[in-house]
């Protein structure tokens, strides 16, 4: 056995407010491989992004243990890349050159943040676009260039929050299909969130169902679905079991809420 990459133990976190306290995590345990990729689900407000954010090094907790290879996370790191669901990039430098960024931040010669460019480009199909702006971009595109330079900059884990939460369905279909090609190439630690069960399934390895807030880990499924994956992937009856059961859990949780 070899010990987890992401190591959270009994983690408990409460946002302290004027008109009272949110208890946002609930002794959350949860342990995450090298290379594995992990989707979470749960209904709004279960503690989703706090628990990304925490991961990130942005939000400290109040007890419970978290650490990324046997050390306790304390701050934001270049092991631990984030993608957010508006996508953050720099909007004075074209497509290339936010990739080269984090690259050049990391002490790469040109010449090598140029073939690490052109290579991540390539596998997202973006080298035709390499000199435009983010403004020239559509959302789908800008999305693109933050995957790539995810997996550019070489984090051990990729954070990413509803990356493609604000996508059409079919700019959607293909990011997943560029995420899952470029895990299925180079494999990373993924922990993505989504509210999307169907996504869920079709990316990742075991999702993990949060329960409504105060958000804890009800319930974990191994996605025992072969890889190469792509959108015929969905048509399985296997795929349509996994993603039934785990609809019908969270499906339990959102009403919770309602009650
Ligand atoms: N900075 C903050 N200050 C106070 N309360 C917060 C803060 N951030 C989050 N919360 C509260 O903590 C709870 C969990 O929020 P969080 O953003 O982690 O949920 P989420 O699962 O990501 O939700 P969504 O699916 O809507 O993105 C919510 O009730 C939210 O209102
Ligand atoms: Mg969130």
């Amino acid at each position: 056995m070899t010990t987890p990459l992401i190591k959270i133990t009994n983690v408990n976190k409460t946002y302290k407010g004027v008109s009272g306290d949110v208890v946002a995590l609930k002794d959350v345990t949860l342990e995450i491989e090298e290379n594995e990729f992990v989707a979470i689900v749960g209904p709004s407000g279960c503690g989703k992004t706090t628990l990304l954010n925490i991961l990130a090094g942005l939000e400290t907790y109040d007890s419970g243990t978290v650490t990324f290879a046997d050390e306790p996370i304390i701050g934001p790191g270049i092991d631990r890349g984030v993608i957010f669901q508006q996508y953050a990039l720099f909007p004075w430098l074209t497509v290339r050159k936010n990739m080269e960024f984090g690259l050049k931040y990391r002490g790469h010669s040109k010449e090598k943040q140029k073939q690490i460019t052109d290579h991540y480009m390539d596998i997202v199909g973006l080298t035709e676009f390499a000199n435009l702006y983010p403004k020239e971009l559509s959302g789908g595109m800008k999305q693109r260039v933050a995957i790539a330079r995810g997996y550019a900059t070489s984090p051990k884990v990729l954070l990413m929050d509803e990356p493609f939460g604000a996508l059409d369905a079919q700019t959607r279909a293909q990011l997943q299909e560029d995420l899952l090609k470029t895990w299925e190439t180079e494999r990373k630690t993924i922990f993505f969130i989504t509210h999307d069960v169907e996504e869920a399934v079709l990316l990742s390895q075991r999702v993990v169902i949060m329960s409504a807030r105060p958000g804890r880990v009800k319930d974990m499924v191994k996605v025992d679905l072969p890889y190469p994956r792509n959108q015929q992937t969905k048509i399985l009856p296997r795929f349509n079991e996994i993603k039934n059961n785990i609809w019908a859990n969270v499906y339990q949780e959102y009403l919770s809420i309602k009650k």
